[in-house]
């Protein structure tokens, strides 16, 4: 992989008309080591999020050893780096095939289930293959109400009454039980997570059980872009969130049982960088080389303003418009697709013209693992940078992060 000190100078080397990724494994590890410093227990990395190799080869040198996967593929991407990572298989409704593979090749002994039927599933195949239940952590997914870009608890996830039967069963067939939550995902309230313990405190309260472990899956949010039209979302900083998540942990009384967290996002976010160019400008339109069918689906559908830097293109000679004066432009994707437009605008100089780059910040989540085929646009070109974005010096346009407070 190419290095380069900035983005602004991979795009002005490359002259790129291609989508480029740039990796900054440095910010990977460090945000990685934040998080785990961070939480009590352990940190299991949502493969979904960003599987590429080089994220899991970086994570596991940043000393992450538990990963949460959700599909085969996901258990060999892991593999393929390590033998010994500890793998948690939590996708509440799996294939049988998939249990059985999880099972009895990849050894994995942590799942999850939300539904009287998908437990049954993964008994009789535990039974098949003479496993002794007591080997497996079986977590209870259970639904949570809360703020977030995305809601999880629509799909997945039982009614806290279900989900002490559930225990219950499980605890008769001999299982080691534990409660888990995903609050949805980049959440925009932070009594979130309160809310959650407090449903989990009152299954464990009516279930009749031993329970050993609890997960508070992902959620944590990661840093975007501000609109200067809309009021700033007022979030703690990660530490803060952790603070008070560590002292409700304590005082809901799970703080001598086994903790987890699978975050995605909170840890990934900032890893990556895309350069894009700008393939026509029509007015206050920008259509760009990438779009929702490529790396920007999770700002589509999440909307979330991406943070973009202006990176002139130093051949465009003559540019109409004031340098300082910022304006919102609508982003049209590449695809043939009328519907692949972004539902944020990005905030940028007046001159940005026709042949310009822009660089989108902190895009590492929910944008590799998202890309598809559509109209034979797939950008895969990668290289690395050093300097975290939003640190290149004077922004030439509008760089601004959402500042945690
Ligand atoms: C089961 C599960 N765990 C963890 C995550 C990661 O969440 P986040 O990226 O919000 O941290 C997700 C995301 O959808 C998920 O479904």
């Amino acid at each position: 992989m190419q290095k380069f000190h900035t983005a602004e100078e991979a795009a002005l080397k490359l002259r790129p008309d291609q989508p480029v990724y740039c990796f900054r494994p440095k910010v990977l590890i460090e945000d990685a080591r934040r998080f785990q410093a961070l939480f009590p227990g352990k940190t299991a990395y949502a493969v979904k999020t960003n599987g590429e190799p080089m994220v899991v080869e970086t994570l596991l040198k940043a000393g992450v050893t538990a990963f949460d996967v959700a599909s085969p593929a996901e258990i060999d991407t892991v593999r393929r780096f390590s033998a010994s990572a500890e793998l948690l298989y939590m996708h509440p409704v799996k294939a049988q095939s998939d249990i059985r593979l999880a099972l009895e090749t990849h050894r994995i002994r942590t799942l999850v289930v939300d539904h009287e039927d998908e437990l049954s599933k993964v008994h009789r195949i535990v039974q098949g293959l003479d496993i002794d239940p007591g080997e497996i952590t079986i977590f209870v997914r259970i639904q949570t109400k809360g703020s977030a870009a995305y809601e999880l608890s629509k799909k997945f996830g039982a009614a806290p009454s279900q989900a002490v039967e559930l225990l219950e069963r499980l605890g008769r067939l001999g299982y080691r039980l534990g409660l888990c939550f995903h609050v949805g995902s980049q959440i925009a309230d932070p009594d979130t997570y309160e809310r959650a313990l407090a449903s989990a405190d009152w299954v464990r309260n009516r279930a009749n059980v031993d329970i050993a472990a609890l997960d508070v899956g992902g959620g944590f949010p990661a840093v975007y872009g501000r609109d200067p039209r809309r009021k700033a979302v007022e979030m703690p900083s990660l530490e803060e969130m952790m603070a008070r998540l560590r002292a409700d942990i304590q005082e809901w009384g799970f703080g001598d049982m086994e903790l987890v967290a699978e975050p995605g996002r909170v840890i990934v976010a900032q890893a990556y960088s895309l350069i894009v160019r700008v393939l026509l400008r029509k007015g206050r339109r920008l259509y760009i080389n990438d779009g929702i069918w490529a790396s920007l689906s999770d700002s589509w559908t999440g909307k979330i303003t991406l943070p973009a830097r202006f990176i002139p293109d130093p051949a465009i000679r003559n540019r109409n418009g004031d340098p300082a004066t910022v304006v919102p432009y609508r982003v049209c994707g590449a695809t043939c697709d009328s519907v692949d437009i972004l539902t944020r605008p990005f905030w940028l100089p007046e001159t940005v013209d026709t042949g310009d780059w822009i660089e989108i910040g902190n895009i590492g989540a929910y944008s590799l693992s998202l890309r598809t085929h559509f109209n034979g646009l797939y950008p895969n070109s990668f290289v690395e940078v050093a300097t975290p974005f939003g640190q290149e010096g004077a922004p030439q346009g509008f760089a601004s992060l959402e500042t945690m407070a």
